[in-house]
């Protein structure tokens, strides 16, 4: 069995998180979510993996070389432009050759792991195993959706259907056998321009070869779209086993059990509520850090109020008088409000696509 990351693409819904950066590499409770997909695979015992990648592969490369801690054999596979998930695997065909394999794609998260999934399916003679998670009906038209026969195999599958006919909706986990590659080989680019999973797995059904699905129970989230990173970073730290790094100082400040504190870490006459996490060499100072909040490495906070946020590598938060909340603030941000004087106005440096609320 083998292991097929897809971590191309443009993450264009994540700007401007992702102008700079991979959107694989936003970490979730401070762990980027292409090494939590790594990790999920080597624990169900799968250990070579390929990683397709596509403009962003040397800063993808970059980040696991510095990770010795993952225990995996990683073959790159570069895509020259994101033409889609069954584009993926067919350039994956000389990596993958005659093995079985797990798709996973790199910006999802999900709970419990993928042990059970991958011991289904090497106990069984299926061609494709899908997983789907039930959603909502109402919700099922942004996902594409399985109708199953009443042999629970599937019988098609359906993108974005405007009148769901199922509220099964595909998670972004696969596994296949070597058929999969006649599919991508013959089936034809959609009307956006890209080879569909969906495609190539109902081509396999049409082929008489048997797909069936696995009903996930847990939460899974797809980390597309800023709500859904927080969306996905409460659900990891609710799950985290809370730690204090033996080098962290504490000093007149009050931590939850649930709080989690990296190496080099230092909190200051501060309130931590967890679920929480506070990053490698991050100091806050008479600050307030609230539940489901995760503070990466190198932050300054100082004189602030923080909850249900996420707070990258090297930024500055400080002296603000109004508490900041459902927040992304990216790498090397500023946020502050001290020095600037008269007139008493906001004064702001954003990127593109940037977005501020401001309260009334
Ligand atoms: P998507 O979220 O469908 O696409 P995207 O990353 O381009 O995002 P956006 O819609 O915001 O622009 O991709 C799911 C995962 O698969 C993600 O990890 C990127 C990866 N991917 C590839 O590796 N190659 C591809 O051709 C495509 C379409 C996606």
């Amino acid at each position: 069995m083998k292991g097929l990351i897809l971590s191309g693409g443009k993450g264009t819904r994540l700007y401007p998180l992702t102008y700079t950066r991979a959107k694989q590499l936003i970490p979730v409770a401070n762990k980027p979510v292409l090494v939590r997909v790594i990790e999920a695979i080597r624990e169900a015992g799968v250990i070579d993996i390929g990683i397709v990648v596509g403009d962003t592969a040397s800063e993808i490369k970059d980040a696991l070389s510095k990770r010795t801690d993952l225990g995996v054999n990683i073959t790159y596979i570069p895509q020259d432009r994101p033409a889609g998930l069954a584009h993926a695997v067919k350039i994956s065909q000389e990596f993958i050759g005659d093995d079985r394999f797990v798709m996973f794609l790199g910006d999802n998260v999900i709970e419990g792991g993928i042990t059970e999934l991958i011991q289904d399916f090497a106990n069984n003679d299926w061609n494709s195993q899908i997983v789907l998670k039930e959603v909502p009906l109402a919700e099922a038209k942004s996902y594409g959706v399985a109708v199953l026969n009443p042999d629970g195999s599937v019988n098609r599958l359906i993108e974005k259907p405007p009148e769901p006919p199922s509220n099964l909706a595909l998670v972004g986990i696969y596994m296949f056998d070597h058929h999969v590659f006649e599919a991508v080989n013959s089936i034809q680019p959609s009307k956006r321009n890209e080879l569909e999973i969906t495609d190539a797995i109902q081509w396999l059904i049409d082929h008489q070869y048997r797909v069936y699905p696995h009903v996930h129970q847990g939460w899974w989230i797809d980390t597309g779209k800023h709500a859904d990173m927080l969306e996905a970073n409460d659900y990891v730290l609710d799950e985290l086993q809370p730690f204090i790094a033996p080098d962290a100082i504490i000093e007149d400040s009050q931590l939850d059990r649930r709080v989690s504190v990296e190496a080099g870490a230092k909190i200051i006459n501060s309130v931590i509520r967890g679920p929480s996490i506070i990053g490698e060499n991050t100091v806050i100072k008479d600050s307030y850090i609230g539940p489901y909040t995760s503070i990466y490495h190198d932050v300054e906070v100082e004189g602030c109020e923080i909850e249900h946020s996420i707070v990258l590598e090297n930024s500055k938060v400080k002296h603000l008088d109004v508490r900041l909340q459902n927040s992304l603030i990216g790498r090397d941000a500023q946020v502050s409000s001290d020095s600037i004087g008269k007139p008493r106005a906001l004064k702001l440096y954003l990127g593109d696509h940037s977005k501020v609320w401001i309260p009334k």
